[in-house]
């Protein structure tokens, strides 16, 4: 039987048929189960931020395996509170951390934390996206996510992103929190224009209400700043994160600044592994390794941008860092990430028109010659599909 037989048999079919079956990594490189060699241009979806089998990454999960995997929330270890402290120190504001698996459960801990204000109404934006658990597909604006699953956590509004005429029009008293993200990553990474965050930071101060950044995708690094709301300055309530804090470990966190994060009291949530020692260590070792990396990500994700730009086919480069989604004349995202694969390169066609790039956020601009070398015969395959 092949794995794609193996697969259909036993996984039920949430994804469709994975395109290859992957067997190892090093660095920014994948390989098949054919020994075939891949750039890793996405990172498992903005995940492996330190690649894949980072020497000391490997080490440090090897060790803390050693020593203490698990001790359940009746109890604390070091790593734990030094998470917690770390990723508070890197927000720059006062802040507490609840410590969760994944991205859309970061978000289902902001989404309680929202309800303990004594308001519902939640204010959303169009073409977001938070997670596919119940309470996050509720501020997901795809309806093909949603609809299937309706009745959702409701009293959700979803308002043009980028627009903050828009925000003002409905945030009211009654609003116990707008959730944005900074830049839309599954979206084909929509960059808002300059001052929207600042805007939203005004408009719900005014009202009484919470403004909750989903830095999922867009945080720890991956626009070139630890967040990438502290681009402009500002101070949200909540912030969510995951993804690459881990480097495929699963970890989330939900930070809640000043008095908010008073809203959760002992009993009102929980999570079996959140926050784990081994978790922590994971995330521990990922903050340590990255914290001399961020001026790179900045400029390779630059260089990058500029080296596509003009390149046949090559609209735009949008995003920041490492976060980019290059804009196509015509929609032929699929086709190209077809071609991309079969020359050993692995983007993602977020959008018929939008190539998504995440690699690994410690490649550097020669591990990038390659691809933007191939590019022109990879769009002209694309054409031709
Ligand atoms: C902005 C954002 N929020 C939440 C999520 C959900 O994260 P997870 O898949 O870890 O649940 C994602 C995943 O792509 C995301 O990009």
């Amino acid at each position: 039987m092949t794995w794609q037989e193996h697969y259909s048999g036993s996984l039920i079919n949430a994804f469709g048929m994975p395109l290859r079956e992957l067997v190892r990594g090093e660095g920014v490189h994948l390989y098949d189960d054919q020994g075939t060699q891949y750039l890793d241009l996405l990172a498992g979806i903005a995940t492996a931020s330190l690649g894949h089998a980072h020497p000391a990454y490997v080490a440090a999960l090897a060790d803390q395996a050693a020593t203490l995997s698990h001790v359940s929330n009746f109890f604390t270890s070091p790593n734990q509170i030094a998470l917690a402290e770390k990723l508070s120190g890197l927000l720059g504001h006062d802040a507490k951390v609840f410590l969760a698996n994944s991205g859309t459960e970061a978000n289902e801990a902001a989404f309680k934390i929202t309800r303990r204000t004594g308001r519902t109404r939640v204010i959303a934006a169009e073409n977001s996206f938070h997670g596919r658990t119940m309470g996050a597909l509720a501020i997901t604006y795809k309806a093909a996510y949603r609809e299937p699953f309706e009745p959702l956590p409701g009293d959700v509004t979803f308002v043009p992103y980028g627009d903050a005429a828009a925000l003002a029009e409905v945030v009211d008293d009654t609003v116990a929190a707008v959730v944005l993200e900074p830049m839309q990553g599954e979206a084909g990474v929509i960059v808002p224009p300059d001052g929207y965050l600042t805007a939203a930071r005004e408009i719900t101060s005014r009202h009484g209400a919470l403004l909750w950044l989903d830095e999922v995708q867009t945080g720890i690094g991956r626009s070139g700043r630890w967040f990438d709301h502290q681009r402009e300055g500002v101070v949200p309530d909540l912030v969510t994160v995951a993804k690459g804090l881990g480097n495929g470990f699963p970890i989330g966190a939900c930070l809640a600044t000043g008095a908010t994060s008073d809203l959760i009291q002992p009993g009102m949530h929980g999570s079996t592994f959140g926050g784990n020692p081994l978790a922590a260590r994971a995330a521990l070792t990922v903050l340590g390794i990255l914290e001399p990396l961020l001026p790179q990500i900045n400029a390779v994700g630059d260089q990058l941008a500029e080296d596509l730009t003009g390149l046949p086919g090559v609209v735009a480069v949008h995003g920041r860092g490492l976060l980019r989604g290059v804009q196509l004349a015509r929609m032929v995202a699929p086709a190209f990430a077809a071609a991309a694969l079969e020359a050993g390169f692995i983007v993602n066609p977020a959008r018929p028109d939008r190539i998504r790039l995440a690699p690994p956020l410690i490649i550097t601009t020669d591990d990038l010659v390659p691809f933007v070398a191939a590019w022109p015969a990879l769009y002209e395959r694309a054409l031709a599909a």
